[in-house]
């Protein structure tokens, strides 16, 4: 679903398309075709402008990565014909919750003397993540993040991996203020589980990209349990990095409203660009040195769940880590446990 073309966005539009760079045409429509998009006429001119700009941007970026100004390199995905800010608005969707909001009562994780925090770890390679899913022009990562951390419970508790169901989440929890397609909580989506008494799978229950306005929740295919869950201290990296280390696959959030991670491709992501105010719902997998090129960087490696394999590392980013709780990433960290 592609926002109306506005007046504001028309004129823009007048000011760029003369801009059009002919000797693109080939590569436009390869991209086109690729990712199989189709535009009415009044729009192509405009979707072409903006993707000649991000291509640009693109490049600059990479140039600048083999001069050594950056550790990560970008490329043109399917995200390439967005505006930054139609990105924000389509693709990102994670509200904060107040740390007031569970009136105390929600517990924090505490790291215990007993468990020693390993020096890298990697949740995949032990079966504990679904492969990446895809969001498509629908604010819910924040339901994409959740089942991430409950996939996760569920296969340490009962040794199976099972995708479990986002749409479930958005249709059934608006009560208690998930707004489907349109942001939502992920710590909202745990008590939704929690006091539910469950959720079901992805097979029962799958993902429409849109909103419901009712909930179809089976009682019989009952996919996960989750008794209550926990808050990682806000903005404490230590803390989730021990928490990743020794629990499994943690949901976090991060300021994703900028360029950079918009394109990322590869390597460690580090970007001025990125404040601590959060806004997209990621799953957080692993940490530790994880084959980074230089001995010092560390990173965290997280879970996009839901941009598709075509964005990152095959759906990852690998997140300086022990910098500066880059991009937020500790500031809104949680799991369910049962
Ligand atoms: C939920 O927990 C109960 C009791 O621990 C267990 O018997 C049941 O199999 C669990 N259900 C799922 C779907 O994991
Ligand atoms: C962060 O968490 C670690 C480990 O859980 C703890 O030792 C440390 O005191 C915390 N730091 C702050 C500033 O609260």
């Amino acid at each position: 679903m592609q926002p109306p073309l506005l007046l504001g966005a028309l004129a823009v539009l007048l000011g760029v398309v003369g801009a059009l760079d002919p000797a693109l045409e080939e590569i436009w429509r390869g991209w086109k075709s690729f990712h199989g998009k189709q535009y009415p006429d009044e729009a192509e001119a405009f979707r072409r402008a903006v993707w000649e700009k991000n291509l640009r941007r693109i490049e600059h970026h990479n140039l600048e990565e083999t001069l050594g100004k950056h550790g990560y390199r970008l490329e043109m995905n399917h995200f390439g014909d967005l505006t930054d800010e139609e990105f924000n608005q389509q693709l990102n969707g994670f509200l904060a919750d107040a740390p007031e909001r569970h009136g105390g009562k929600a517990a924090l994780f505490h790291e215990s003397a007993a468990r020693e925090t390993p020096k890298e770890v990697d949740w995949r390679a032990k079966g504990y993540v679904t492969p990446v899913k895809n969001q498509g022009h629908c604010g819910s990562c924040w339901a994409f993040s959740a089942t991430g951390a409950l996939e996760g419970l569920v296969f340490k508790k009962m040794g199976k991996l099972v995708s479990l169901s986002e749409q479930n989440l958005m249709d059934c929890s608006r009560r208690l203020g998930n707004s489907g397609c349109h942001g939502g909580y992920i710590t909202r989506a745990f008590q939704y589980v929690r006091d539910n008494g469950g959720i079901n799978s992805e097979l029962v229950y799958p993902y429409l990209e849109k909103d419901v306005f009712s909930c179809h929740y089976n009682t019989q295919d009952k996919a996960a349990n989750c008794t209550s869950f926990l808050l990682v201290p806000q903005g404490n990296e230590t803390a989730l990095e021990q928490a990743v280390g020794t629990v499994g696959p943690v949901s976090v959030a991060v300021d994703a409203n900028n360029f950079a991670f918009h394109f990322y491709k590869s390597g460690v992501f580090a970007s001025s660009q990125c404040s601590n105010i959060v806004n997209h719902a990621m799953l957080a997998v692993g940490y530790g040195p994880l084959e980074v090129p230089k001995s010092d960087s560390l990173t965290l490696t997280l879970s996009s769940r839901s941009w598709s394999e075509q964005w990152g590392e095959k759906g990852y980013i690998r997140l300086a880590k022990g910098v500066d709780n880059h991009c937020g990433v500790a500031n809104q960290a949680s799991y369910p446990v049962w």
